[in-house]
């Protein structure tokens, strides 16, 4: 199995950036956990990030026919981007919706996401520990048992 893990804007700064809210693990960590984790399960993973949306949208598009399922974190686009949205109802493979923070107990403009109404599930405020905790759940949704 394939999978892709795709970052949206501003989490190339991870690390650096807010830590207090986003922790010190940077997206090299991150990536390196996420290839760990492939490894650990036997699928195949591929990164990518970008700080465009139309970039973000293309590699959805792309992801088509080449992967089983995406592990997103689309950053502040999760809560503005109608086109992401349609970018993964067109796409027609599984979203598992990540967000290193718990959104729901931030501010009120970070409880709207325009992902989660098309993403199979949503894991949000367990920091880093987040993204290989998508990756199973996005293996055993393809599996079949979740
Ligand atoms: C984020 C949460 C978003 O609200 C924010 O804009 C981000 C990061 C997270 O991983 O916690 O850039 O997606």
């Amino acid at each position: 199995r394939k999978i892709l893990i795709l970052n949206g804007p501003n989490l190339n700064l991870l690390g650096t950036r807010q830590p207090e809210v986003y922790g010190r693990t940077t997206l090299a960590d991150i990536e390196a956990m996420c290839a760990a984790k492939a490894a650990d399960m036997g699928v195949e993973v591929t990164c990518y990030q970008s700080n465009h949306e139309g970039a973000l949208i293309d590699q959805i598009h792309a992801a088509r026919e080449v992967y089983d399922g995406i592990v997103l974190n689309a950053g502040a686009y999760t809560h503005t981007s109608v086109a992401l949205m349609d970018a993964i109802v067109s796409a027609s493979l599984p979203v598992v919706e990540l967000h290193l923070s718990n959104i729901h107990a931030r501010e009120a403009f970070r409880h709207k996401s325009f992902i989660a109404p098309v993403a199979v599930g949503q894991i949000c405020g367990f920091g880093a520990a987040g993204y290989p905790l998508a990756m199973e759940a996005l293996v055993s949704h393809l599996e079949g048992t979740s």
